[in-house]
């Protein structure tokens, strides 16, 4: 019986997309911390090879390949090269996710809604069937999720939306993919100070207030995910599928 549960991932393949910035890369970064060989992927390949070069100079095997998640073609792509590269997936990070902001209700295009949830759940439905092909037992499927999907507001209607469709499918990929010994969970982000929360939240002052909505009365730093995803990542949560885990300052 291990009594001490580590949060190690040593040999183990983590792939993880929108992994150019953000989350993401703070992800990539703490996977390769904890000893795993890490895939990076975003649609911009310059600045996920800068990426994948932070990881080796850490002493992990990394490869860059570009994707845009919405494309259903590309993410065969990505995938293929990723076990040509490294023969499995143990890990897969569903966390390329976009929050465009329409003007209104009545303001929300055709173009608008398409692409988000092409970005925010087509393409996490489409890694999770092509990658649990090659995930042995004992892998892991995280989503990154939004607050917006339990409790949605004014001008993320789309973007809830799509990420509350992310929730419903991280469960019933749970429920299948179970009796591989495959787990999948998601993560229920607060704010966070990345490029797309400052697009969301512009001004000094949008930020204190949300800040002041928050428990902890404060947004969080990217690297603070970290923590979460190699819990969920590694054997420390080797009992745990199907859940919503809320990362978000309370
Ligand atoms: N930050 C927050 O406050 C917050 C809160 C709740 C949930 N989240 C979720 O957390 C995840 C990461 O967000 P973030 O704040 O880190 O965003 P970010 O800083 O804007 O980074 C987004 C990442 O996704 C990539 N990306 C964007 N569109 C893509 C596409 N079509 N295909 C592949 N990659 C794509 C971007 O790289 P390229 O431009 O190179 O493609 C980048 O690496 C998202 O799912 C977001 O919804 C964030």
């Amino acid at each position: 019986m291990n009594l001490t549960p580590d949060l190690r991932l040593d040999g183990r393949v983590v792939l993880v997309t929108g992994a150019s910035r953000g989350l993401g890369r703070a992800m990539a970064l703490g996977f390769a911390a904890a000893g795993a060989d890490v895939v990076v992927s975003s649609r911009k390949l310059d600045a996920c090879e800068v990426v994948a070069d932070e990881i080796r100079v850490m002493g992990r095997r990394s490869i860059a390949v570009q994707c845009h998640v919405g494309n259903w073609d590309e993410c065969e792509s990505l995938v293929n090269a990723a076990v040509a590269e490294f023969g499995r997936i143990d890990v897969l990070v569903n966390n390329a996710g976009i929050a465009p902001v329409p003007p209104s209700i009545t303001g929300i295009t055709e173009e608008l809604f398409d692409r988000t949830i092409a970005v925010d759940l087509k393409g996490p439905v489409r890694l999770t069937g092509l990658v649990a092909v090659h995930m042995p037992a004992g892998g892991s499927i995280i989503n990154i999720s939004s607050t917006a999907s339990v409790r949605n507001t004014p001008f993320t209607a789309v973007y809830g939306a799509a990420k509350a469709a992310l929730n419903s499918f991280g469960q019933a990929a749970a429920l299948e993919l179970g009796p591989k010994g495959i787990r999948v969970n998601t993560i229920v982000c607060g704010p966070f100070l990345t490029d797309s929360f400052s697009k969301v939240v512009p001004t000094p002052e949008s930020v204190v207030a949300l800040a002041a909505t928050r428990a902890l009365g404060r947004i969080a730093e990217p690297e603070e995910i970290i923590g979460t995803a190699l819990f969920l990542a590694s054997d420390a949560s080797a009992y745990m599928t199907g859940a919503l885990l809320a990362l978000d300052g309370g």
